[in-house]
């Protein structure tokens, strides 16, 4: 049987969802790009004015902390120079919101960062700049920023509680938070809280692009101290290399009083 391209590409779609059609066409298809490899241009910005936009931005028709972000970056850039960046469906951002749609998987304002570094640079440069800010947020004390008179009418004023995340998980971050400054994570607080996140993702996701632009890019966090020692037994090619995260191992796997049996005899 003769297929054409465009069919058989069509069946690549199918087998994603279905899983048969795979093993029915063997390991024949070799996938092609229809058009050439391409990605935009990145500019400098100014990390303390985007920090701001990247805070309202994430009030905005309450888009939230992954549009926020990549708007503190790439909206910024189309707000300065036009197209192609002006041409990005922006609001498709919100899908970060939450950790993806109210999951708390990644946290949303780190997807927005490492997802506009995406349309600058291809893995081998963009991965050590996602570790980079991913291993800068897991030890921040957030949130950092406070907006003082310029804060967003839908937020909250003054300094707000801090505590350190320890992981770049959303879940992790936000009720860690909560637990340990009794706050609710439903509460406008709580919201407030995001959003200068947000805004200090966005100040430091700028700074690491900087560097990358000037060609001075350099990284300053090192692996933690767990993942050393864990992947020494748990990483590629040792005795039991289960293991696929460069998160920090300890919150889930430190048995602190919070990572215990919750099912038997709780609270
Ligand atoms: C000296 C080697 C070694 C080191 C270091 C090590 N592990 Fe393991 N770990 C193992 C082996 C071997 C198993 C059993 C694997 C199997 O059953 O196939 C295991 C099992 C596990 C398991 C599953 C079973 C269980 O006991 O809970 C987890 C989770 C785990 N390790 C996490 C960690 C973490 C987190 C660290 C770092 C703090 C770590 N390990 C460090 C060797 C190691
Ligand atoms: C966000 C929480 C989280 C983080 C961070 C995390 N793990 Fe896990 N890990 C889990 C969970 C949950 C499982 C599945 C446990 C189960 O089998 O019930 C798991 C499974 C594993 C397993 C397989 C054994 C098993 O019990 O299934 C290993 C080995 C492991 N983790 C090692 C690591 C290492 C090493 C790190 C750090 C580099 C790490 N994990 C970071 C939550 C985490």
């Amino acid at each position: 049987m003769k297929i054409s391209r465009r069919k058989a590409l069509g069946i690549v779609g199918c087998t994603v969802v279905g899983g048969t059609m795979a093993a029915t066409m063997g390991t024949s298809l070799a996938f092609t790009q229809k058009d050439k490899e391409f990605s935009w241009t990145p500019h400098k910005l100014d990390p303390v004015e985007s920090a701001l936009v990247g805070y309202n931005g994430y009030y905005y028709k309450g888009l939230g902390c992954c549009y926020g972000a990549f708007y503190g970056i790439v909206g910024i850039m189309g707000e300065r120079y036009g197209a192609p960046y002006s041409q990005f469906p922006f609001s498709m951002m919100e899908v970060g919101k939450s950790g993806i749609s109210e999951w708390g998987t990644i946290c949303g304002a780190l997807l927005g960062a490492a997802s506009a570094y995406a349309l600058f640079w291809g893995r081998e440069e963009r991965d050590p700049m996602v570790t980079e800010l991913f291993r800068w947020y897991q030890k921040a004390v957030f949130p950092i920023f406070d907006p003082g008179e310029a804060t967003n009418p839908k937020g909250v004023k003054g300094p707000i509680p801090t505590s350190v995340s320890g992981s770049p998980l959303c879940h992790i971050s936000v009720s860690k938070w909560c637990y340990e400054t009794k706050i609710e994570a439903g509460s406008k607080e709580r919201g407030e809280r995001c959003a200068r996140l947000t805004a200090d993702v966005t100040a430091k996701a700028i700074e690491i692009m900087n560097a990358k632009i000037d060609g001075k890019f350099a990284a300053l966090y090192g692996s933690t101290d767990a993942e050393k020692t864990c992947v020494e037994c748990h990483g590629k090619g040792k005795e039991a290399a289960y293991n696929k995260t460069k998160m920090d191992c300890t919150p889930c796997h430190s048995g602190s009083e919070h990572s215990t049996n919750k099912f038997k005899d709780h609270p």
